[in-house]
């Protein structure tokens, strides 16, 4: 564990119950994913019970409790993109990746997921690497899109 690291996150906070969501934001964006380990601290720290810490961190989608590849790719396989090809272009990236959907590449670089929506229906189908949107994506612009992130 590094506690070094928890010590610098939880330092920035007065550790009240009301601070969790915030904490393990934070974790998540140092760590990549809520260690758990370091979850125990936070819960110790944060006057909760553990149970309570695993029941937000496993509630919400933001939250992984395994680690997570340095960039994570979400196809949107909703409705309007399922019919413009988002499933095709999931498959897609599942190859190119050679990954299944909802887990990571050995070299720890990609995580796969698919999602509901993701808000830009019109510009279907859509996907998302880290915190940029692919618009009107299809197949044949996958290699050029994934070579930014390699
Ligand atoms: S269904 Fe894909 S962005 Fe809404």
């Amino acid at each position: 564990m590094d506690l070094q690291r928890l010590e610098g996150i939880l330092s920035r906070y007065a550790c009240q119950p009301a601070d969790l969501i915030p904490v393990l934001q934070d974790i998540q964006d140092s760590y990549n994913y809520l260690p758990k380990d370091e979850l125990k601290v936070v819960a110790e720290r944060l006057h909760l019970p553990l149970a309570q810490v695993f029941s937000v961190a496993t509630f919400f989608t933001m939250f992984s409790l395994v680690p997570k590849g340095k960039h994570v790719c979400k196809v949107c396989v909703g409705t309007t993109c399922h019919l413009k090809g988002g499933q095709r272009l999931a498959e897609s990236l599942s190859n190119r990746l050679g990954v299944d959907i909802g887990y990571t590449t050995k070299d720890m670089n990609f995580t796969l997921e698919t999602v509901a929506c993701l808000g830009s229906c019109a510009q279907a189908p859509v996907m998302m690497i880290d915190d940029t949107y692919y618009a009107r994506v299809t197949v044949d612009k996958v290699p050029k899109i994934l070579k930014k992130y390699q």
